[in-house]
């Protein structure tokens, strides 16, 4: 019999319940055959009893880098009753929890990167994510309706702006990374400066709310960038009449990993969606993109 079926052990309650310690733990639940709801909810168990996972991301990646595989493949494997019993499921609370810890675990992602590549032991192309976020942006650069934009900002750049070197490789113009958190900005210009991008990629740290975006006519608002509200609302006062904006989204079970954009009536009053670029099944792609148009300005 194959090692992995003798491995297997039916009864995922037990199994994870039975276990000392994080990382007996999270290596019972990736032994375990399980079903959708069963793994997830496992896994929520194991965040739940272990902060630290989310506290030290950095210092307790080796633990939270299998558990956010493992929630991942749960997510692009799931069928279609997984799809239809996921709204019973999970409580606010449960939801929250996992998306901070998905938030957590990208972070610390972003920052063991940047140190490996100012390190010049990787290079941009080793990053994980690379390739997710190259589909991602040339989707989101598909979406644009103008071609002769000049500036583009970037909100929530993070520790490794791999969106704004994407955009920028694609639309051929200088971008702004913008991030509230002076450590994201601090290591994000030290890579900037190691790939040599200084003269296209710019980082700026902005901790109020309320800066002016009038000099850009392509705006991309980061899925982590928080609260939505806020940062449209303040887009909407000083952004440009024609500028694009694109705000990006999570979907169905998705949002396991990352927390969905609430589509909220007020909103709604400031902006219509004039295209939608939805992900779903069983791409690892995770991010979905809204194209906004403002209404009630210019
Ligand atoms: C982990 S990064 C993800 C972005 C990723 N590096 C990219 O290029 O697509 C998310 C960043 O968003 C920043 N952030 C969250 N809310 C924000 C806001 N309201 N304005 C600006 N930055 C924000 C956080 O500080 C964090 O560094």
């Amino acid at each position: 019999m194959h090692l992995d079926l003798l491995n297997t052990i039916d009864n995922v309650e037990e199994c994870v319940s039975s276990t000392v310690g994080c990382q007996a733990a999270i290596s019972a639940l990736m032994r375990c055959s399980s079903s959708f709801h069963e793994g997830v909810g496992n896994a929520l168990r194991i965040i739940r009893e272990n902060p630290q996972l989310i506290s030290e991301a950095e210092a307790n990646f080796h633990l939270l880098d299998p558990l956010v595989e493992y929630l991942e493949a749960k997510v692009f494997l799931a069928n279609d009753v997984d799809q239809l019993l996921f709204g019973l499921g999970y409580g606010r609370e449960d939801m929250e929890l996992l998306n901070n810890a998905y938030c957590a675990w990208e972070t610390a992602l972003e920052k063991i990167f940047v140190e490996r590549l100012c390190a010049g032991v990787s290079s941009l192309s080793d990053y994980r994510l690379n390739s997710r976020f190259q589909r991602l942006l040339k989707r989101e650069v598909s979406m644009l309706s103008q071609r002769n934009h000049r500036r583009a900002l970037f909100i929530g750049s993070g520790p490794f702006p791999i969106s704004a070197v994407w955009l920028h490789k694609y639309l051929g113009i200088s971008v702004d990374g913008l991030d509230l958190s002076s450590d994201a900005v601090e290591r994000s210009r030290g890579l900037i400066a190691k790939l040599g991008l200084e003269g296209s990629i710019n980082i700026i740290h902005e901790d109020s709310p309320h800066y002016d975006v009038g000099a850009y006519d392509v705006i991309i608002i980061a899925l982590l960038a928080k609260p939505k509200k806020v940062i449209l609302d303040n887009i909407h006062a000083s952004a440009r009449p024609d500028c694009e904006v694109i705000c990006r989204t999570s979907s169905g079970l998705r949002s396991v990993l990352y927390e969905p954009t609430p589509i909220l009536t007020e909103i709604l009053e400031k902006y219509s969606i004039a295209d939608a670029r939805v992900i779903s099944g069983a791409a690892d792609d995770t991010i979905s993109s809204l194209l906004l148009r403002r209404v009630g300005r210019g």
